[in-house]
């Protein structure tokens, strides 16, 4: 359900909107310009209304990549990939997430598909993601969305009997466990050295709200101790009880947006629903390194 708007006056004197979007997470922020230098008040507020509603749509920006490097940095350092271009090469900072194929026309079998699969991005670092932030220049006349899952819900929804038998399991996340479970081509020698398995709790405490969430997703192989098919299977259940509609919001992009979601509480899964041979769309990507799970 839609909100109400409500106004925010921060301390330098600016104001924004914020208008919730859905019962299950996010909100429209309006009235900011993110290409123009962020006073103190300015990210405290965005960053309480982060906090409180998950994801940001910040409407009707228009940021280079220069100026979306430079917004990102106010919330952390920003990550690399462990992906590379069609042509080995590493991608910038400020990399590109588009269809399009080597001859720069939309096509409709991209190089990579992880990114269809529920997932938080970067689960297998040691240290995994705070945020993604992703700004829509060229979208689809409709569809092209991104799904997002409240993992917070998806933890307080289970039975006491479950959050008690999860209360300790660690979950083994890998980049080659991602490769293998979406079917891409299979992770390089290098890119197994470059990121070995790491292992976070199933159960998550998010750092700064302290609450408890389920931190699973795409990127996870087997849980700590115990024979492999049987954790792959309850990961698969915990993964399909979190992706359940009452624990996910659907955004429908706008040109001009600029998304910043919070990965700890939050899975995310691009949905297919366009003729993607035929329209392009074309986001730029930060992702903000975050703090190791407990
Ligand atoms: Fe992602």
């Amino acid at each position: 359900m839609d909100g109400a708007v409500q106004t925010v006056n921060c301390d330098d004197g600016t104001t924004m909107q914020v208008r919730r979007l859905s019962d299950v997470m996010g909100a429209e922020v309006t009235g900011v310009d993110l290409s123009k230098p962020l006073t103190p008040a300015l990210k405290n507020a965005i960053m309480a209304a982060f906090l409180e509603h998950h994801l940001l749509a910040f409407r009707g920006q228009d940021l280079s990549p220069e100026a979306q490097h430079a917004f990102t940095k106010h919330f952390g350092d920003i990550e690399g990939h462990v992906a590379r271009l069609p042509d080995g090469e590493k991608l910038p900072l400020v990399h590109v997430v588009n269809n399009l194929g080597p001859d720069g026309k939309p096509t409709a079998q991209p190089h990579s598909t992880g990114n269809y699969f529920w997932h938080t991005d970067k689960s297998y670092h040691d240290v995994p993601s705070l945020a993604t932030l992703l700004h829509a220049l060229e979208l689809p006349p409709k569809g092209g969305d991104t799904l997002f899952c409240n993992t917070y819900r998806a933890y307080e929804s289970l039975s006491d009997a479950r959050k008690t038998q999860l209360a300790n399991l660690r979950a083994v996340h890998s980049w080659e466990a991602s490769r293998r479970n979406t079917g891409n081509q299979p992770a390089s020698e290098q890119q197994k050295r470059e990121r070995p398995p790491v292992s976070h709790p199933v159960v998550r405490t998010h750092p700064d709200t302290g609450r408890k969430l389920l931190y699973i997703g795409i990127h996870t192989s087997h849980i700590e101790g115990m024979p492999e098919a049987d954790g792959k299977a309850l990961l698969d259940e915990l993964l399909e009880h979190a992706a359940q509609d009452a624990h996910v919001y659907r955004h429908e992009w706008h040109e001009g947006d600029l998304c910043m979601w919070d990965n700890r509480c939050l899975l995310h899964r691009a949905d297919d629903n366009y003729d993607m041979g035929q329209h392009r769309r074309v986001l730029h990507r930060t992702v903000v390194r975050g703090t190791v799970p407990y």
